[in-house]
C-alpha cells in the first residue's frame, strides 16, 4: 500500500525505539528486492529515488516502478526523492504524489531555510511530505562528488524545523555516505541534544558500513529513518561479478539478475531486523488514499502537465 507522506507513515505507527529502513533503488530488481524483504519481515519501508540516478534511469520510469510495486504490496510503502536539488525534479515528484527531500545543506543557512520552506509549502499543498538537511553528511552519494562534513548544531536544527515546516530532518553527526574510510564514529551526545529540541523524525544518511552496535545506539537516541544505499549496491554488484566470472557464464537475465536481486533482499531483511521494524506493518493504521492533487500512480509515466 502506498503511503504518500512520511508524516502519515510515522503518525500511523506505534511509538518506540525503531527506525524505518529507507533504501535507495536503481532499477526494477532493487525495487522488487526491497519489497520482497519488507513482505518477509512484515515491515514498513521507504523506497528512495536518488536524484543522482535520474539522468540514468529517468524519474518517471523509476517512479512508475516504485509506485506500482508499492500499490501491489500489503505492507506500507512510502516513495521518496532522495537528495533533491533540481526544482523540476522536486516539482515532478510532488505532482506524482511522491515525498521529497530537499538537500540545501551546501547552501548558507538562510538560503537553506528560505528554499526548504518554499518546497515544504509546495509538498504540503499536495499532501506529500518533505525532509530537509542541516549540516552536511560527508562522502559521495551515488557517485556524486562528496561534500565537506559540517555537523548539525542542535539549536540551529530547532530553528530550521520551526521556520521551514519540514516533516523529517537529516542530521550530520559524523555519518558519511559510502564506505567509511576509517572507523566510523557518531556524535551521540549531539544526537541526543538534537532529539531534545526537535520533535519530528530524525534521519541518518550513510547507513551502510556502520557497526551494528552503533546503528542501535543511534536508534536508541532518536534516529527514526535509516538511509541505506551502498550496502545494497555492493551486494548486487559483487553477486554479478561472481556470476560473470563463472564458466559457462550465466547470460539469461533471470540466471544473472535473480541471484543479484536475492542478495539485495537478504541485506534489506537484515537491516530491517537491525532497525527493529520487523512486524510493524501489522500495527500500521494509516491513510491509504493518494495525496489530494497527486496523480494516481497508474498514470505515472504520462507526459508532464504543461
Ligand atoms: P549509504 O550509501 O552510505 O548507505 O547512504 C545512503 C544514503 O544516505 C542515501 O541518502
Amino acid at each position: 500500500m502506498i503511503v504518500p507522506s512520511l508524516k502519515d507513515l510515522y503518525n500511523s505507527l506505534p511509538a518506540g525505539h525503531y527506525a524505518v529502513g529507507a533504501f535507495n533503488v536503481h532499477n526494477m530488481e532493487y525495487v522488487q528486492a526491497v519489497i520482497k524483504a519488507a513482505e518477509a519481515e512484515n515491515a514498513p519501508v521507504i523506497l528512495m529515488i536518488g536524484e543522482a540516478m535520474i539522468p540514468f534511469a529517468g524519474l518517471d520510469m523509476l517512479a512508475t516502478i516504485c509506485l506500482f510495486a508499492a500499490e501491489q504490496t500489503p505492507v506500507p510503502v512510502a516513495v521518496a526523492l532522495d537528495h533533491g536539488h533540481s526544482f523540476a525534479n522536486l516539482e515532478r515528484c510532488v505532482e506524482l504524489g511522491i515525498s521529497i527531500m530537499f538537500d540545501g545543506s551546501h547552501l548558507p543557512l538562510e538560503e537553506n531555510i528560505r528554499l526548504t520552506r518554499k518546497f515544504a509549502r509546495m509538498a504540503h499543498a499536495a499532501g506529500v511530505s518533505i525532509e530537509g538537511e542541516l549540516g552536511s553528511v560527508g562522502g559521495a552519494e551515488d557517485g556524486e562528488a562528496g561534500k565537506e562534513v559540517n555537523l548539525t548544531d542542535p539549536r540551529t536544527a530547532a530553528r530550521f524545523v520551526e521556520e521551514t515546516g519540514v516533516d523529517a530532518l537529516a542530521v550530520a553527526i559524523g555519518n558519511c555516505h559510502g564506505f567509511y574510510s576509517g572507523t566510523p564514529s557518531l556524535d551521540l551526545v549531539r544526537l541526543e541534544r538534537i532529539r531534545e529540541l526537535v520533535h519530528i523524525p530524525l534521519v541518518l544518511h550513510g547507513g551502510s558500513d556502520l557497526p551494528e552496535a552503533l546503528s542501535r545506539e543511534a536508534i536508541a537516541r532518536g534516529i527514526r529513518k535509516f538511509n541505506v544505499g551502498t550496502d545494497l549496491k555492493y551486494a548486487f554488484s559483487s553477486t554479478l561479478k561472481r556470476l560473470l566470472t563463472q564458466e559457462p557464464m550465466p547470460y539469461q537475465p533471470p540466471a544473472l539478475l535473480g541471484p543479484a536481486r536475492d542478495a539485495v533482499t537478504e541485506v534489506v531483511r537484515h537491516k530491517i531486523r537491525l532497525f527493529g521494524s520487523t512486524g510493524l506493518a501489522g500495527q500500521f493504521h494509516g491513510p491509504l488514499a493518494p495525496a489530494e492533487g497527486a496523480v494516481p500512480s497508474r498514470t505515472v509515466g504520462r507526459p508532464r502537465k504543461s
